[in-house]
């Protein structure tokens, strides 16, 4: 992949700069100026390349998509990058009067989201160069990370450089020493990374809805518990579940109600009651995870343990995050829950790296290749 250090001339250069802008907003109606954008993690994640090409003069269009609108939210999203941020509707007539300038939700084109060949040699028709620095979009064979880089020189931002180095490095250390812990509720995106890691970690450890699909595939009574049933039990059939690398959880915080007002249970699997629901991991579960993390030299996480939006059931997600944190180990850290409690508690700069895809990470864990890097030209040199 062509880095955008090793480009030198970005003066006055219209650049097609793909980040990935997709953050979670308040309910609030998004005029309210008071904090609509939850999680802002993302967007600060881009700063070091849109910093870079500021300094080099380049003229920069953002282009990302979101659920709705970035009208709204366009001026936050410059406080958060340091910039005052001119909005445009439309990418393809781009007008780029200022260094900076963040263009609508790159959805709102039919081309998009079906790769169409027409719509992103449009698209790139106005620029002089690609850049990708969405890893946590890469996942998508879309016209704005696929399909464009047939039209213009393509390079690969800082943040996309270094999330790829850091998964691939967890990838490719040995299996002696490798933790992961899979957790959330996608329970069909974990499954392939667990079977990817069968022979590439040492330990898989597993809790979350992600385990109550386990114990409920095997035939176990999870009570009322969350765990996603479509095309789960098909998946799950072709992955060797008594491999004693995977570690399922041995006890459970357990209740009747999941909005923290009652005192939990502590309660063997066995003891699930039918009206009960499986909120965290247990006490003993937290400390046979923790002890493994302690002796690991290198851990993966990625989805919380628990319901852990509700502090009554964080304890289990937040001893593991931080055992990984006292722990020597190399750490990787993603998923859209997990940034967000991992921003609630302040702990972002804790860790070796912290991954902004949520999808995206899980697909390059699972061995699959991503299109966005494919057309970068990431698998010529690394298979
Ligand atoms: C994400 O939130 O994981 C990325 O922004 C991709 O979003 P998508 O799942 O809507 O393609």
């Amino acid at each position: 992949m062509k880095k955008i250090q090793e480009l030198k001339d970005f003066k006055n250069k219209k650049v097609f700069l793909r980040v990935d802008f997709n953050v979670p907003l308040t309910q609030s109606p998004i005029t309210n100026r008071q904090s609509p954008i939850l999680e802002t993690y993302r967007i600060k994640a881009h700063k070091e390349t849109i910093d870079f090409l500021v300094l080099a003069g380049a003229k920069i269009a953002l282009v990302s998509h979101i659920d709705d609108s970035f009208k709204n939210i366009m001026n936050h999203i410059g406080e958060v990058l340091g910039y005052q941020l001119i909005f445009e509707e439309d990418i393809l007539n781009p007008q780029l009067n200022s260094p900076l300038t963040l263009f609508e939700n790159i959805r709102k084109y039919e081309g998009e989201e079906i790769n169409d060949a027409g719509f992103a040699e449009d698209l790139a028709k106005n620029f002089d160069i690609y850049i990708n620095d969405a890893f946590s979009v890469s996942h998508r064979n879309h016209a704005s990370t696929s399909a464009i880089a047939k039209f213009l020189p393509s390079y690969v931002g800082f943040l996309l450089q270094k999330e790829v180095e850091n998964l691939s490095k967890v990838l490719d250390e040995p299996a002696d020493g490798k933790t992961i812990i899979l957790g959330g509720v996608k329970v069909s995106t974990k499954i392939p990374v667990i079977k990817n890691f069968l022979d590439k970690a040492e330990h898989i450890l597993i809790g979350g809805a992600l385990a109550n699909a386990i114990f409920k595939f095997k035939g176990f009574n999870i009570g009322k518990s969350l765990a996603e049933n479509s095309g789960v039990e098909r998946v799950l059939k072709e992955l060797d579940l008594d491999n004693p690398k995977i570690l399922l959880p041995e006890d459970f915080m357990v209740s009747e109600d999941a909005t923290g007002k009652l005192i939990p249970e502590i309660v063997p699997l066995a003891d699930v009651g039918d009206n009960q629901l499986i909120l965290d991991i247990g006490p003993e579960t937290i400390k046979k995870f923790s002890s493994i993390i302690k002796n690991s030299k290198t851990i993966i996480f990625n989805g919380p343990l628990g319901l852990a939006e509700i502090d009554a059931f964080s304890i289990g997600t937040k001893v593991v995050l931080d055992s990984i944190i006292r722990s020597n180990a190399f750490s990787v850290v993603g998923g859209g829950d997990t940034l967000a409690l991992i921003e609630k508690l302040g702990l972002f700069n804790k860790f070796g790296c912290v991954s902004t895809g949520g999808g995206a990470m899980l697909e390059f864990l699972a061995g699959n290749r991503l299109p966005g890097l494919e057309v970068l030209g990431y698998y010529e040199k690394n298979n």
